[in-house]
């Protein structure tokens, strides 16, 4: 009798587990880790050998990219960690952007003729907001991980203590920095050789970056935000001008958010919602061209359209888009297909729109370059993460805080630091954006995620003003039916609203394209060089097949599944 109740009870059990929807989700079987430098990549993969979860990997990669990547984003920095945890399909965003110190007010950037000050917004300690990223990585590990702080973080203290060998990348874009990192001794000591960029295959050994790590790992965030580093670090960045106090790095706080959804021909697009401006951007560019068949359109057509959505969609990120802890932020609106639907209704066929008829104008100038760092990520169980992280323009501020090896950020040059004055990137803003004390300040870093009935993909990059629009098109070519390595390699045009015009990368468009786009009224300039650095990992649930690309336009990129 017993043994036929048990017999009845796991037929039951059977029938329950064959029902359709609740089916045992598949697993993918293999990790996937895709970043900007080998050596972090195989932290990723050391930590989930090492029986941790992909939220502890994630911090693994962040760890070691801050230390092997230094121009890109480090402990000194922030960055947007969205994770989907595939037990129960939680998917959140961590927010551990820097904020403004209490001391930063609107005009701290003006002179005297109301000019920005730009070499204050953007060089020496000034610069610098408060870093965020110790408090997400403890944050992840805590709340998502299965590992603790010390394990996770064993393998960036490792290389810190041991050293990198100097890449290419690290030349070429202390090569636009070096002049800052020298007005300030503790960085060009770390940094440079007796001044000068190091050679190729330098080992770069960071001994107090290997001590504060140890403190972060031992203590938690108390050892970074708290005690004598803390004070060190306040001191050091007081004593060169900064306005750092011990109370704004003891009360940062990282925050989770939910990420911006957009549903998109059956599949789930997850985004990064405020402070960032990228979900809210690509949902609006989406709905915005979401009844058109772009793949039926020439390549011109396309990229008018597109271009036109862009425009539309920066201006919007100009005019509302800050802080949501500070700036009232029309979400609502934004992603409203309503909305969406009336400016579709201004975008012609046939013609473009001048920017300066949509408002907000303003002259720009403005430099662009890769470093800020994304990774993409995934378990064999199916735990996602997409991190885009950052210290802002290469090399942060160029400061390090005296003896601790912490490279600050110059993120604070993220704020409008004027209504309508472009900043590094040429991206405008104002009330939304403007500098306030805790503020944190508008990012354009769009970590995202596709949950699609049989592909799921993971993609970002870094790019300033221009990840908006590469995670778009890498969006687009993933729903055309592409994988990673066609995301990561194809080429990329890009407009913002201001400057009014479409850049191309080098030798996209015959030269007949080009005189289409001119003829429908864009302003077209081809760049000298390419841009973006695109890390994407892909399962397809339905052949098992697991994928990970690194963008080809820069060498150290890597990516590997296990
Ligand atoms: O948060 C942002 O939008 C910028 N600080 C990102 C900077 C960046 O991507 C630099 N690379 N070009």
């Amino acid at each position: 009798m017993r043994r036929s109740l048990i017999g009845i009870a796991g037929l039951l059990f059977g029938l329950v587990l064959a029902a359709p929807g609740i089916a045992e989700e598949p697993r993918p079987g293999k990790a996937a880790v895709a970043s900007a430098h080998g050596l972090a990549t195989d932290t990723g993969h050391e930590i989930l050998q090492a029986g941790g979860n992909a939220f502890d990997a994630a911090v693994a990669v962040s760890a070691a990219l801050a230390v092997v990547e230094p121009a890109s984003s480090g402990i000194g920095g922030g960055g947007f960690w969205l994770l989907h945890r595939a037990s129960d399909g939680h998917s959140i965003m961590v927010d551990g952007r820097e904020t403004a110190p209490s001391e930063a007010y609107r005009d701290m950037y003006l002179d005297e003729d109301g000019e920005v000050n730009r070499d204050l917004a953007i060089n020496g300690p000034l610069a610098a907001g408060i870093p965020g990223a110790p408090a997400a990585w403890a944050h992840i590990v805590e709340e998502y991980g299965q590992l603790d702080l010390a394990t996770v973080l064993a393998p960036a203290i490792r290389l810190a203590r041991e050293g990198f060998p100097v890449d290419e990348k690290y030349r070429r874009l202390m090569g636009w920095r070096d002049d800052v990192v020298k007005r300030y001794p503790e960085a060009a000591e770390i940094f440079l050789v007796d001044g000068e960029i190091p050679e190729l295959g330098h080992t770069l050994v960071q001994e107090d970056l290997a001590r504060t790590l140890e403190k972060l790992a031992e203590n938690g965030p108390d050892g970074f935000y708290k005690g004598e580093l803390a004070r060190k670090m306040v001191e050091s960045v007081r004593g060169a001008g900064g306005i750092w106090s011990a109370e704004d790095l003891a009360s940062y706080q990282v925050a989770e958010r939910e990420p911006v959804r957009t549903s998109l021909r059956g599949h789930e697009l997850l985004t990064a919602s405020p402070p960032s401006s990228g979900g809210i951007a690509i949902a609006q560019i989406l709905n915005m061209v979401e009844p058109w068949d772009l793949s039926e359109k020439t390549r011109v057509e396309r990229i008018h359209l597109l271009s036109e959505a862009m425009r539309r969609a920066y201006r919007d990120r100009a005019l509302y888009l800050g802080d949501p802890d500070f700036a009232e932020i029309p979400s609502e609106m934004l992603l409203s297909p309503h909305y969406a639907a009336g400016l579709r209704s201004t975008i012609r066929t046939d013609r473009a729109t001048p920017s300066a008829m949509l408002a907000a104008d303003a002259e720009l100038e403005f430099a662009e370059s890769d470093n800020t760092s994304h990774f993409s990520l995934m378990d064999d169980d199916g735990n996602l993460v997409s991190a885009t992280l950052t210290i802002n323009l290469p090399y942060g501020s160029g400061f390090v805080a005296e003896g601790t090896g912490v490279l600050l950020n110059n993120e604070m040059d993220d704020f409008a630091a004027a209504p309508g004055e472009p900043n590094a990137y040429g991206l405008i803003g104002f009330a939304a954006n403007a500098i306030e004390p805790g503020k944190r300040m508008l990012s354009s870093m769009s970590p995202a995620i596709v949950l699609g009935p049989e592909r799921t993909a993971v993609l970002g990059t870094p790019g300033g003003s221009r990840i908006i629009t590469m995670v778009l098109l890498g969006i687009l070519d993933f729903m055309d039916g592409n994988g990673p390595e066609s995301w990561v390699s194809s080429p990329r045009f890009h407009h913002q609203y201001q400057p009014d015009e479409i850049s191309l990368e080098p030798d996209f468009l015959t030269e007949e394209e080009i005189s289409e786009l001119q003829s429908l009224g864009h302003e077209v300039t081809t760049r000298d060089r390419t841009w973006g650095n695109m890390h994407g990992v892909m399962w397809n649930r339905e052949t098992g097949q697991v994928e990970a690309a690194s963008d080809p336009r820069w060498e150290e990129g890597s990516s590997r599944v296990e």
